[in-house]
């Protein structure tokens, strides 16, 4: 089969590389891609926001199946406009990508449907929600509506900061019309989970839990990030807050939108918090996570074009999907000073790394035949062993045998996760 992947990070990295084992794949086509995943596919410069060229590229091409990773082009229909030119692909349409795409339309649905998340309220109008924000109790959590790269949560220790938050988010429009409207909601504590699920609507399977790591600095410290490394499995989610979640989240999720006429196929991705009231849903995303897909998927065993073939067609239930019984880790090197500013274009130097570690590029180029730094978040070095610990040692041993000028790691990805483990 001919299959288009749209997007050009580390998520999209390893989903590449896993669709290549597939016997069914014979080429790869990547929509931007990257310098790394040059290596894997042919990258095609059509950014994976462009939703007429990315249609128009996969008809001239006759594309089989088109797998669409990131969440601009999901909510803004890319999947609807390659399925009215009659192409098979993964990932929601529009209709079912909003439960990403509005943090209103998803506090909504939990709340109709009784699916556990924090209590909430929801703003049009800045003046409302400063006149609630002074009877607020602290620290609170505000979210603006729509898209907003990540950054759209501030967490307010005091009605100061809340105060500029709603003076930057709905009257200087920092995020532009995703902050039209706000949800405010209560600040919830306990250890987050984020669980990836394959969906054709009918069946939902779970995929191998995992724990991002959002901080810039090592012990949780400094900026929120895209995500600066992840491990999987999550050792807090143990079987028994699995089949809880099972019951109470994911299955009432699917129907919901089932019952909204809004059936969810692809990845739906749920970002927990595992509170000593029982897991709740902090947010939604209609897609992979990044760099959760990094720990994830090198730990499936199944065939991952087969797997998303079957969501498709609304056969899951009929497919084996399996995952092995280690442990994964991936440490991002980033560019020195991101999430803010900082220099790319240098070159990035991998020596032969051992057979268990691997390679995702987030922000890199090709220039001149050479690999070079474009980007904050640059590669996601991983590695799978029998065990966390394992994993975390070979992924770091990994990290040292990788060189770029200005890179800068975490040095205690999975630290949090270990001592769990070694208390429980
Ligand atoms: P999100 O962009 O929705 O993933 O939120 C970013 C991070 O903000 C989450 O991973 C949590 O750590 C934190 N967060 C979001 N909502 C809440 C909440 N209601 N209570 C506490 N922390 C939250
Ligand atoms: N790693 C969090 C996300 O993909 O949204």
């Amino acid at each position: 089969m001919k299959i288009m992947v749209v997007g050009g990070g580390g998520r999209e990295h390893a989903i590449i590389k896993k669709l290549k084992e597939s016997p069914k794949t014979e080429k790869i086509y990547a929509l931007p891609g990257n310098g790394g995943i040059s290596k894997d596919a042919e990258c095609v410069n059509i950014g994976a926001k462009d939703i007429e060229a990315i249609t128009k590229f996969a008809v001239d091409n006759k594309i089989d199946f088109a797998v669409v990773a990131p969440d601009d082009p999901l909510v803004m229909g890319a999947v609807d406009s390659l399925h009215k030119e009659g192409i098979k692909c993964f990932g929601p349409e529009a209709k079912a990508a909003i439960i990403e795409g509005s943090k209103v339309f998803s506090k909504n649905l939990m709340k109709k449907y009784n699916i556990p998340t924090a209590e909430y309220e929801v703003f049009s109008n800045p003046d409302d929600a400063l006149s609630y924000l002074k009877e607020a109790s602290y620290p609170t959590v505000i979210k603006a509506d729509g898209l907003a790269l990540g950054k759209g949560v501030i967490i307010c220790p005091d009605y100061k900061t809340a105060e500029e938050a709603i003076n930057s988010i709905m009257n200087d429009k920092i995020f532009g019309d995703s902050g039209n409207n706000i949800v405010i909601e209560e600040f919830l504590t306990g250890p987050e989970v984020s669980v990836l699920c394959f969906t054709d609507g009918k069946t939902i399977v779970p995929m191998v839990s995992s724990m991002d790591h959002k901080r810039a600095l090592d012990n949780d410290e400094g900026l929120n990030t895209g995500g600066m490394g992840t491990i999987a499995p999550n050792p807090c989610y143990t079987e028994e807050v699995a089949k809880e979640c099972m019951e109470k989240i994911f299955i009432p999720t699917i129907n919901a939108m089932n019952k909204e006429n809004r059936t969810f196929k692809g990845c739906l991705y749920f970002g927990l918090m595992l509170t000593d009231k029982g897991p709740k849903v902090i947010e939604y995303n209609c897609r992979f996570g990044d760099p959760e897909t990094q720990v994830v998927l090198p730990l499936l065993k199944s065939d991952l074009l087969e797997i998303m073939l079957a969501v498709e067609e609304e056969r899951l239930s009929e497919i084996n999907v399996e995952f092995s019984k280690g442990a994964a880790c991936c440490v991002v090197m980033a560019s020195n000073g991101y999430p803010q500013k900082y220099d790319t274009g240098f070159e990035v130097i991998e020596e032969e790394l051992d057979d268990n570690a691997f390679i995702y590029h987030a922000g890199t180029k090709m220039q001149d035949g050479k690999i070079v730094t474009s980007g904050g978040r640059v590669l996601g070095v991983c590695a799978t062993a029998d065990n966390l610990e394992n994993a975390i040692k070979d992924a770091y041993k990994a990290v040292g045998k990788v060189h770029f000028q200005n890179s800068y790691t975490r040095t205690d990805i999975g630290k949090k996760a270990l001592n769990i483990l070694n208390n429980k």
